[in-house]
């Protein structure tokens, strides 16, 4: 996708996929995961979302990947905190306390420049990928984390006919093709996402099925 698509939607305010309240996905799953205290959660195409600050109150550090730098600057605005500014390897990395946000292209992140990720929270960035880049995203997530730690994922299914992504429409059949060569597949519940998503109501969607999945990363 190009990038300019996401600055511009950042830049004229268009940010119907920003929810005003943690994810209930998230709160309701994340013990299954099994994550430390004080270990790192990455949150790729973290836009601000509100479940960055959920995840640094339960007691981790918060690694976001975002493009653009006016959604890091609102994150941490709406915080009511100065961030930190560094700049490492093309990326301009914002933090305070224990949110840190990457801000540049998700893809050119690697292990050598991320701590250690102990576990990784996809909601809305895999459907935000076209059908072409998912393979070379999920490859990325499968790169960033060592085997038998967790990704938690909220994908979304809709008739592509009544819309055009993003977000895409991700069957369970494709997130399952797309994640088993690396991962364990679990499918943790599935419902109906239309009454939190006036936006996509919006533009024609009258089905919308949320799911909730669980990958363990294989050795
Ligand atoms: C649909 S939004 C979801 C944001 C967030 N996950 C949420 O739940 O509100 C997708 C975000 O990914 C960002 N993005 C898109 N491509 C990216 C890339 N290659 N690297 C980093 N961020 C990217 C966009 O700027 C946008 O904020």
């Amino acid at each position: 996708m190009d990038p300019n698509f996401w600055l511009e939607r950042w830049q004229k305010g268009e940010i119907g996929f920003h929810q005003q309240k943690v994810q209930p996905a998230l709160e309701k799953n994340w013990a299954r995961l099994g994550v430390g205290n004080g270990e790192t959660v990455l949150v790729p195409l973290c836009g601000k979302t509100l479940d960055m600050v959920w995840l640094a109150d339960q007691g981790y550090d918060v690694v976001g990947a975002e493009l653009s730098e006016r959604a890091v600057d609102e994150f941490f605005a709406e915080r009511g905190v100065e961030a930190d500014v560094r700049n490492v390897s093309g990326f301009t990395v914002k933090s305070s306390g224990r949110n840190a946000i990457w801000c540049g292209d998700f893809f050119a992140l690697n292990t050598e420049l991320l701590p250690a990720v102990s576990a990784i929270y996809d909601r809305a960035a895999l459907v935000a990928m076209p059908p072409e880049l998912q393979p070379k995203y999920v490859a990325k997530l499968a790169e960033l984390l060592p085997a038998g730690r967790h990704i938690l994922l909220v994908g979304l299914d809709y008739n592509e006919n009544e819309m055009s992504g993003p977000p895409f429409a991700i069957p369970q059949t494709r997130v399952r093709s797309l994640f088993e060569r690396d991962f364990d597949v679990e499918i943790l519940d599935v419902r109906d996402g239309l009454p939190k998503a006036d936006h996509l109501a919006n533009r024609g969607v009258t089905r919308l099925e949320e799911a909730t999945y669980l990958m363990t990363r294989r050795a």
